[in-house]
């Protein structure tokens, strides 16, 4: 179970499993997932329940495909038994808790033995070293610290990779900058959202972003699209990388981009077992078709996961810079999907749209609103500094209705706001402001 750590390693990777065969990759994570799903049985009573319910044992697990025989969990599932019903470690063995408070009612609450913590910061520290980042790089984390595992997971997975880490968390964006321009990072963690921020600020305060130091950006913990990673890698003359992860599996560090590739996230599948069902069904899909996201941890100790359902909406491709397959960028989260007179809509669309027309910034938020029984979406959408007169915004607003209607298929209304008019966000922005009566 160890997960020793080698810098001088074969192949392309941090360490040697992440090019390893795909036989040497099945075989790792069906002894793992033996020993995780005999973990959770043995010592977490929720899951002992559960499995007795639907009348599986781990025994019966010979094959991973065998997974499918065993029961989902749910973020229902951490709120019931809110805040440490699911672990399978005595309290005391708990070294750290983290939380998200999400977006409805109670938060959710996880924890880390110490083990787990290693597992977490290596993996943070693999996840850096395939975005390009390297021993010795001064490296600015603007996740936030706190419950959130953003801030944290960043931090300790830098320092592991033998980074100078610079934990300066989200917020006070001004003072982002000055420390940006003094200490000279070549990495920088924080939301894409967030990134967009700190650009404007850089314009604000007259430097331009592309003489900065920053050479690498790791983005993630929020849906961002390959439209956002040209601007962001065009605005600052940087490698704009992706990273995935969620509290109930671990935090950041799950799966990651390759600076090489780019093409998708590898999923760190030593540690975490990905599958992508039908989210009507429940079924397995096979890899290459769209479905929800879910994850069987593999390793961990204090809050071993079985087959997570993440609502998180994307497909599993074949591993490319490595063996491990990939995710591809999430499209969204099933949660912030609109339904607009039968059409899905997700606010990825509307941002890819969004860059697509001149005169557009990157800011923006859906609001829904209901007229009657017709349900309405407002984009809300800032102007560049460039096009703030009368007659570009109308040809702005104009544009972007039109690449709507024929690219997604549903009619919007677009207001176009002045520059800075978007309230930003330091973490995670939210895109859909929903104004619909409550039914
Ligand atoms: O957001 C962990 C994280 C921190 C990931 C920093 C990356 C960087 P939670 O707050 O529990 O954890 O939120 C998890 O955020 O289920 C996705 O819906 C979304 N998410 C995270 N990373 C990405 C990404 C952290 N790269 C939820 N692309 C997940 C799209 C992402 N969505």
């Amino acid at each position: 179970m160890s997960n020793v750590v080698s810098m001088s390693a074969g192949g392309s990777g941090f360490e040697r499993i992440e090019t390893a065969s795909r036989d040497e990759i099945a075989a790792l994570q069906l002894d793992r997932m033996k020993w995780s799903l005999r973990h959770a049985y043995d010592n977490s009573e929720f899951y002992r329940k559960r499995f007795d319910e639907r009348g599986v044992h781990p025994d019966d697990l010979k094959s991973l495909a065998d997974l499918a025989k065993f029961p989902f969990t749910t973020k229902a599932d951490l709120r019931d038994t809110y805040p440490f019903g699911m672990f399978a470690v005595p309290r005391e063995k708990i070294a750290r808790l983290h939380g998200s408070s999400g977006t409805t009612g109670k938060p959710i609450v996880v924890g880390y033995t110490k083990r787990d913590l290693d597992t977490w910061a290596d993996l943070v520290a693999r996840s850096i070293y395939a975005s390009g980042g390297r021993p010795g790089d001064l490296l600015h984390v603007a996740y936030g610290y706190g419950l959130f595992t953003g801030g944290l997971g960043a931090h300790y997975g830098a320092e592991r990779l033998g980074c100078t880490v610079v934990p300066i968390s989200g917020g006070m964006t001004e003072r982002q900058v000055t420390l940006l321009q003094d200490f000279g990072p070549r990495v920088i963690m924080v939301t894409p959202s967030y990134m967009l921020a700190i650009l404007d600020e850089f314009r604000r305060q007259g430097i331009d972003p592309r003489e900065s130091s920053l050479k690498i950006g790791i983005f993630g913990a929020e849906p961002w699209t390959n439209a956002m990673r040209a601007e962001i890698e065009m605005a600052f003359d940087m490698d704009a990388v992706d990273i995935y992860g969620l509290s109930e599996v671990m935090g950041p560090g799950v799966a990651n981009e390759c600076v090489e590739s780019k093409d998708g996230l590898h999923i760190w599948e030593d540690h975490f077992y990905p599958e992508i069902i039908d989210p009507q069904t429940g079924e397995v899909l096979p890899d290459g078709e769209m479905g929800e996201l879910v994850f069987t941890t593999l390793t961990k100790e204090g809050l071993p996961i079985v087959r997570y359902r993440t609502r998180d909406l994307t497909r599993l491709l074949p591993g490319t810079a490595r063996s491990m397959r990939r995710m591809e960028k999430v499209t969204g989260r099933s949660d912030d999907m609109i339904i607009l007179r039968g059409v899905n809509v997700f606010p990825t669309q509307i941002e890819e749209q969004i860059l697509t027309c001149a005169g557009l910034a990157p800011h923006f938020q859906i609001e829904l609103t209901r007229t009657g029984r017709m349900d309405e979406m407002c984009v809300h959408v800032e102007c560049t500094g460039e096009a703030a007169a009368p007659a570009a915004r109308a040809a702005a607003a104009k544009a972007l209705s039109h690449r709507i209607k024929s690219v997604i298929g549903v009619s919007s209304r677009i207001e176009i706001h002045d520059p800075n008019g978007i309230v930003r966000s330091e973490g995670k922005a939210k895109r859909v402001v929903d104004n619909r009566p409550k039914e």
